[in-house]
């Protein structure tokens, strides 16, 4: 399993009724945390586990991204980032470089997006791995608000 130790601490943060920024930073603390940002589901971290640097999230629609990932896996269209293991709130993914993309690289991830039935492929949820550009965020169409 990829960094065992955060998946122990992904455990733990699952029991807690509620999970403040300060204290989650504080329990990853071996692992170089960074805050990236939140939207209107998850809280994003950047982490390093044995040199290597990921992206760890918490957040209420875990299982929702673990599916999208799955679904795509194999997809020519579009790439999700890959994610190495989910908890009940918590979800470990492969960090993605963020780039400033053109506009017709945005419009056709969102074309290719909603064929495939998810929307949100806009350019504060796509970035690039190995030289491809890829989502790791997307949500099902008409499923969440
Ligand atoms: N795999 C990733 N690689 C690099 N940056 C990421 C990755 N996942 C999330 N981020 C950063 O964290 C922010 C929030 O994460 P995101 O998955 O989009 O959560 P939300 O569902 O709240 O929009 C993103 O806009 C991006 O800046
Ligand atoms: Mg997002």
């Amino acid at each position: 399993m990829r960094c065992k130790k955060i998946y122990q601490i992904a455990k733990e943060i699952d029991n807690l009724s509620k999970v403040r920024t300060k204290d989650i930073l504080k329990k990853l603390e071996k692992f170089s945390p960074k805050f990236l940002g939140r939207g209107k589901y998850k809280r994003a971290f950047l982490i390093t586990c044995i040199s290597k640097e990921y992206v760890f999230k918490i957040g209420e629609l875990i299982q929702v991204d673990k599916q999208i990932f799955e679904s795509l896996r194999y997809n020519r269209k579009m790439s999700y980032a890959k994610i190495y293991w989910t908890t009940e709130k918590c979800l470990l993914q492969r960090k993605c470089e963020i780039v400033d993309l053109s506009d017709e690289e945005i419009k056709l991830r969102k074309k290719n997006a909603k064929l495939l039935g998810y929307s949100d492929a806009r350019k504060s949820n796509l970035g690039m791995n190995n030289g491809k550009i890829i989502a790791f965020d997307l949500k099902p169409i008409g499923e969440i608000k």
